[in-house]
Formats: structure tokens, sequence, C-alpha cells
């Protein structure tokens, strides 16, 4: 258990500033363009800021239902399925699971992975028909020898365990497409506006780490295209004795860097989670031009402390402890 002197002690030695209301330290505003951050011992202690769901973008209702299932006596894996699954039913979320915009032939194809504590993973990639990819991957984590199944095999796997297939495009985002194909000349495109994947870690009652990821990923994607949510280490790593970090943006970038699995090690490393996020993020745009592209990270640490950083401006994420929700922009590198 860690008290509070050793906790201040710690937190002033990772650079934390003045906690929120609500106890927690709030992410570092941002100036860091190459800053040395400081490094400090191995923090392996329980957050005592928990149960704690923190998530990409917008979602208060993924939270409420992962914080529900907390609540509940449930573990933070199955917090964030439960929390993860509102996005994925959710037609109007056009990101994520049923409602999801095509590829450019029309199909939804969906991406999910999931990880928990003892560094389990399960993952699902090209998966159609299934509106709940996240808990496929759970699947495959809790019941095959394997980490990713994909496509055709993915789907058997889901129906072989009684998942229902169903058409996950609606007529919203068939609307929309049929509309891109008009002016598009079927040109795949990676664009920064139309998507959102949700990323989401939480911590439990005894203070254990999980994380999800899914996403319908890009919107009119060449066929057969995989991002980086399904891959464990791009857009999801959990390790239970520092820390987990979750990914959106434009996929391809985030695999090129083994983004998550960055930013938790550079936690490891003694970086606090905003400045972890912030370095997976220079390291980007330091290898290419970066003015259409976006990227962001979010992570949280063993003690709770969490941090997000995107390349451009636009990123927000959501997070509730004890009960209380936040939506926060987070720092970005283009202002
Ligand atoms: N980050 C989601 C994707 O690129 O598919």
């Amino acid at each position: 258990m860690l008290d509070r002197r050793r906790f201040l002690t710690l937190s002033s030695l990772a650079g934390l500033i003045p906690p929120l209301s609500f106890g927690l330290a709030k992410p570092a505003i941002s100036t860091n363009k190459g800053n040395a951050p400081t490094p400090v011992p191995s923090i392996t202690e329980p957050s005592a800021n928990r149960p704690f769901v923190i998530s990409t973008w917008n979602q208060p209702k993924a939270n409420a239902a992962a914080q529900a299932a907390l609540n509940k006596g449930g573990s933070a894996l199955d917090a964030v399925e439960a929390g993860v699954k509102v996005p994925e039913a959710d037609p109007e979320d056009m990101s994520v699971g049923y409602g999801g915009r095509p590829d450019r032939d029309g199909h939804v194809t969906l991406d999910a992975c999931i990880m928990d504590e003892k560094g389990n993973a399960g993952s699902v990639t090209f998966l159609e028909h299934i509106k709940h990819p996240i808990s496929v991957a759970r699947a495959v984590m809790e019941k095959s020898p394997h980490v990713m199944l994909s496509g055709e095999g993915a789907l058997a796997f889901a129906l072989a365990n009684g998942f229902k297939k169903e058409s996950l495009l609606t007529p919203k985002a068939e609307k929309e497409w049929r509309e891109w194909l008009k002016t598009a000349k079927y040109k795949p495109v990676a664009n920064i506006e139309r998507h959102d994947t949700i990323g989401m870690l939480a911590i439990d009652s005894k203070g254990n780490i999980s994380g999800a990821c899914t996403t319908s990923g890009l919107a009119y994607k060449m066929r057969g295209r995989v991002g980086d949510s399904p891959i464990i280490g791009a857009g999801l790593f959990v390790d239970n004795e520092f820390g987990g970090a979750c990914a959106t943006g434009l996929g391809e970038l985030v695999m090129r860097t083994c983004g998550s699995f960055l930013v938790v090690e550079l936690m490891r490393q003694g970086r606090t989670p905003q400045q972890a996020c912030e370095e997976a993020a220079l390291r980007i745009v330091k290898k290419q031009d970066f003015t259409d592209i976006q990227v962001g990270f979010l992570a949280v640490n063993k003690q709770g402390e969490y941090g997000a950083f995107s390349i451009q401006t636009g990123f927000n994420y959501t997070m509730t402890l004890n009960k209380v929700t936040q939506v926060i922009d987070a720092k970005s590198y283009l202002k």
C-alpha cells in the first residue's frame, strides 16, 4: 500500500503537477519538445485512485458502462470489455462496430484487441458481421491457444462460440459511402477526420490494469486493410507493473512505431504518462511530414496518473474516477 507521503515523494520525482479536485494528477501542460525526462525509480505500487477508467475521445457512456462493471465487482478486464461494447453497438458511432463506415467496396470490417493484467492478449482483425469484435477478441484470448485471428477464420471462430452473424452496414453509413463513391474515384484515403477508434484503460479495485481497443478502421480503406487497433503493442499495450497505453488516429503510423508499447516502455524507463505520450508522438513527427496526419496516445500508470498527447489538435479523452467523468482536450504538437 502506498502511503500519502511516499506517493507525494514519488509524484514529485515523476514531475507531476498538483492534483485535480478528486485527487488525480493533471496531465502536464506540454511544451516538451525534447526536454529530457527525469528518471525515476520503478514504481509498482498500485494507485490509491481506483477504480479508474479512461478512454479515447468523448465517450462518457462507454466509461459509465465500464464503471458499472467495476462497481459490480468486475475486473478491469470486464470493465474495458463492457465499456467499449457501448460504441460498438451504437449505430451513430461511425468509427466503431455496428454502423461503422465501410471499406471502399462497402464492407464493414472490424479490428479489436484486449489485454489483461497478466499479459494475456486476444485480437481479431478484418472481422465482418459481428457486432462486438471486442468480445470475440476476449474469446480468442480465453478460449483459443492463439493471440490473433483474422478474416474468415475469426468469423468462423466467432460463430462457433455463439456470436450472431448480422449486417453491420447501416443505411446511414451506406448512404455516405455511396456519396463518397461519386467523387472519390475509388481512391483509398488516409483521412484524419473520419475515424475515432475507442481505446480504453481501466484500473480495478485490486489495482490491476487492463485495456481494450476497437474500431472499424479508416473509412473507405482498401479491402483487407488492417490498422493498429488490433495489434498488441501498436493500438494497445498493458504492462500491469507499470501501466497501459492505447492509440487513435492513423494506424499505419502507430504500427510503424509500435506506439502503445513504446509509451508503456517509456513509462517503465521513468517517464510520466504525459511525457511518454509526448515522446511517442514526437518520434512520429520527426520522421515525416505530419501536417495532414493525426495520431493520439493515451496512457495511465500504475498509480492512476495519466497523460495524453496528439499530433494535431482535436483529440480528447474521457476519464472517470469516483463517479466523476470529465472529457478533457489533449495537448497536441500542432496548435
Ligand atoms: N487507429 C485506427 C486505424 O487506423 O484503423
